[in-house]
């Protein structure tokens, strides 16, 4: 019997779970609610050096994407495996908004974008494009201002759906 779109769906992220990313809390300001929003994100590509671009891909139900929308920037900030309580938080979306926020240490960065202040570095992105892709929409922006906060960080790495250290090197 041929694969149903579901079994296919499944087999997609089977394959997907078995390869390791680097995990981000994209985080943006909405001037109409005067309030952060933010979620866990590992989609995040970086795209070119000149100008420098990034993206990444945010499912359309978020309840960030209308502040995303109305703020026309946002920052990407790169977790240290002593945030993996905080990718839980910012991934669970039973959490109300407020709470993700009162339960994170941050500050206010360029443009009111917020920055989670234990993070090893952030980049801040003004939105240059956007497409709808499927279920999701994809926000192409031009960095206009980042940091690193951690000289010699511990990266958080995602893999079959946990959280980890990076492990030893190899030749
Ligand atoms: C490691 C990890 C990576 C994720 N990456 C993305 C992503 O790139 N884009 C996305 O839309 N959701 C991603 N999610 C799911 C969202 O974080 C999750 O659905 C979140 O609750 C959505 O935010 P909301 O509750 O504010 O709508 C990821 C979740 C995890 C655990």
């Amino acid at each position: 019997m041929s694969e149903t779109p579901q079994e296919r769906i499944e087999r997609f992220k089977q394959i997907l779970r078995q390869v390791p990313t680097g995990v981000t809390v994209v985080t943006t300001w909405d001037p109409l609610a005067h309030a952060p929003y933010g979620l866990t994100v590992n989609s995040f590509v970086s795209v070119s050096l000149s100008p420098l671009l990034v993206l990444f891909a945010l499912q359309k139900e978020s309840r960030t994407l209308h502040a995303l929308e109305r703020k026309g920037a946002y920052l990407v900030n790169f977790l240290t495996t002593r945030q993996a309580k905080t990718a839980w938080m910012f991934a669970d979306s039973r959490i109300p908004m407020d709470d993700r926020f009162q339960h994170t240490p941050w500050v206010e960065g360029p443009e009111r974008l917020p920055i989670l202040t234990e993070s090893l570095g952030w980049m801040a992105a003004k939105i240059r494009d956007v497409w709808t892709a499927g279920d999701h929409r994809i926000y192409l922006g031009e960095v206009f201002d980042l940091a690193l906060l951690e000289e010699e960080p511990d990266p958080l790495l995602y893999f079959r759906r946990a959280f980890y250290a990076p492990g030893r090197p190899v030749d």
